[in-house]
């Protein structure tokens, strides 16, 4: 007995010891999917320091901070020259960069900026090519907490110059691109997520995590009309398996209360991102959101499917003519089902019947419907009536 109780002592004692001579582990950032705002779909190449600080105080008075929108990004066009010594500089839009994070820091908010691992930004402005670990530490030096590294310029300027057809090669110098920015924001030890834009090339989802990537665009870029939004929802299907805390699928960021997408549309797109637990980054003009955009954006039913802890993916589950359904398994054993209409108004005098069966599900199932926050029940081969680009989005808290 006593020597149990002298053995477990020195056990402890030893585990303290190597607990105490271990590194602190770096903190370790987007757990869930990110969310936040990004200058870039609405305010492109004219976004201005004000144009961040009010996207700052509308976060914060709209609610959406307390709904968990926490990053402020700002997309390309804020770069200016390099100095004799090689220190890039903010350009005349955005005269302090340092107050600027500061501001957005005290309205208890991140802020994210972006660069490319090209000479050139997209928009045309200075890049990080040869001052990788300079422009990491520039940042950390700002508070900076998000990066955006987008392609842009490296591919003609450094993939096909050093590697013209041999596209093996182009794709191992775009990794090694990458991981080389990694390893220069880690060097500057500030937790700073890391996301990857080159369009979704080569497969990034399978050698992304591996180049420190938190999240990675699969597609081209967005735009405010349907068929963009549900061009982009069809390539996400069968990349579920590599989502998960830490490491995200990124559809782009969202077009909610932009552009020509109608209520209905809106609710769909915002749906079906949560949905594949993507990155919720804002993209509207924060300052004049109307009320049922703001509803969209705070609903805190629909958030918490993209926030669940367990950070599956959703997968389609079936699709039926322009109908589709798809299931998400959340934490706790309860489950999203989004039944999504994506195509024109076939469905008012012949409603779609939804198949429990080919859920894996018996029903009849209790499930709330996050948009109206109703109860409602579900049973097997039930006719639905959901309206062109519409959705219904359910969570059932105990599936059967
Ligand atoms: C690319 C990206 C966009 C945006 C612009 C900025 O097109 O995909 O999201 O960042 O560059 O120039």
């Amino acid at each position: 007995m006593r020597r149990f109780a002298f053995l477990s002592v020195a056990v402890l004692a030893l585990g303290s010891l190597t607990a105490s001579s271990q590194r602190p582990a770096q903190p370790q950032v987007a757990q869930t999917p990110p969310m936040g705002w990004n200058s870039w779909n609405y305010f492109a190449g004219k976004v201005t320091d004000q144009d961040i600080r009010n996207a700052a105080d509308e976060l914060v008075s709209s609610g959406m901070k307390d709904a968990g929108y926490i990053y402020v990004n700002i997309d390309d066009t804020w770069e200016g020259e390099r100095d004799a010594n090689g220190v890039l500089h903010s350009n005349s839009k955005f005269p302090d960069m340092k107050a600027l994070a500061d501001y957005v820091h005290s309205r208890g908010l991140k802020l994210g900026i972006y660069s490319s691992p090209g000479p050139k930004t997209c928009a045309g402005y200075e890049g990080s090519l040869g001052h990788e670990e300079q422009d990491a530490q520039l940042y950390a030096s700002w508070g900076i907490d998000y990066l955006k590294y987008d392609l842009c310029s490296y591919r003609q300027a450094v993939m096909q110059m050093q590697a013209s057809d041999d596209k093996p090669g182009q794709m191992r110098l775009m990794e090694t691109a990458y991981a080389k920015m990694d390893k220069a924001l880690k060097a500057t030890g500030r937790p700073i997520v890391f996301s990857l834009c080159q369009y979704g090339w080569d497969a990034v989802w399978e050698w992304a995590p591996s180049a420190g990537g938190n999240l990675w665009r699969t597609t081209g870029d967005i735009q405010p009309n349907w068929d963009r939004v549900y061009a982009i929802l069809s390539q996400q299907a069968g990349l579920a398996k590599y989502a998960g805390p830490g490491h995200w699928n990124d559809p782009d960021m969202l077009e909610v209360g932009n552009g020509r997408l109608t209520l209905a549309e809106n609710r769909a797109h915002f749906s079906m991102w949560v949905m594949l637990a993507a990155p919720l980054l804002a993209g509207n003009d924060l300052p004049n959101m109307k009320p049922e955009i703001k509803a969209i954006l705070t609903n805190r039913d629909v958030i918490a499917i993209d926030q669940d802890r367990l950070g599956r993916q959703a997968t389609r589950a079936y699709t039926d003519g322009e109908v589709e359904v798809w299931i998400r398994s959340l934490s706790g054993g309860a489950m999203a089902i989004a039944v999504l209409n994506a195509g024109a108004d076939r469905y008012a005098t012949h409603p779609f019947h939804l198949s429990l069966a080919r859920l894996g599900l018996h029903g009849p199932e209790k499930a709330k419907d996050l948009w109206t926050g109703n109860e409602i029940v579900l049973r097997n081969d039930m006719p639905l009536q959901i309206a062109s680009h519409d959705i219904l989005l359910v969570r059932i808290a105990s599936p059967r």
